[in-house]
């Protein structure tokens, strides 16, 4: 299966709308029921409105009704070039992400033709939530 995410990441680079960082990124999200949402960076003219491929992905699969996951794949690199290094969320995605993932949820960095994965634990070991309002 993580295979599967990691493939789908790459592919969805394709369709990334980066024309100013010429960034792309593509992500893969499984959701406990079984399901892959997809996501791709989309930016914007006004750059502070671009929306990172993770919160697509997140933001597609909420109003499908899930709310707990099993990973999530990123694949990131500079349009037209292979992804040679892991692409890391950013904070604003880590903060997202966080108020759904578990500790344990699958974080799978794309690197070459192969991947690394981490808990999300790893990636992020304290962020603010629910539990701090
Ligand atoms: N970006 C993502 O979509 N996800 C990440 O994990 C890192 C950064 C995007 C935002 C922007 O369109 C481009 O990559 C360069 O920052």
């Amino acid at each position: 299966m993580y295979d599967k995410l990691a493939k789908i990441a790459l592919e969805m680079r394709s369709k990334a709308y980066a024309p100013y960082s010429h960034f792309t990124v593509g992500v893969a999200l499984l959701a406990r029921s079984g399901e892959v949402y997809e996501g791709t960076n989309i930016e914007n003219a006004s750059f502070g409105a671009t929306i990172c491929a993770e919160r697509v992905a997140i933001s597609r699969a909420i109003i499908e009704g899930e709310n707990t996951f099993e990973a999530i794949a990123i694949a990131g690199a500079k349009e037209g070039e292979e992804v040679l290094k892991p692409c890391y969320p950013c904070g604003i995605c880590v903060q997202t992400l966080s108020e759904f993932f578990d500790a344990d949820t699958k974080v799978i960095l794309v690197e070459g033709d192969s991947y690394t994965v981490r808990n999300f634990s790893e990636i992020a070991p304290a962020t603010f939530g629910k539990e701090d309002l």
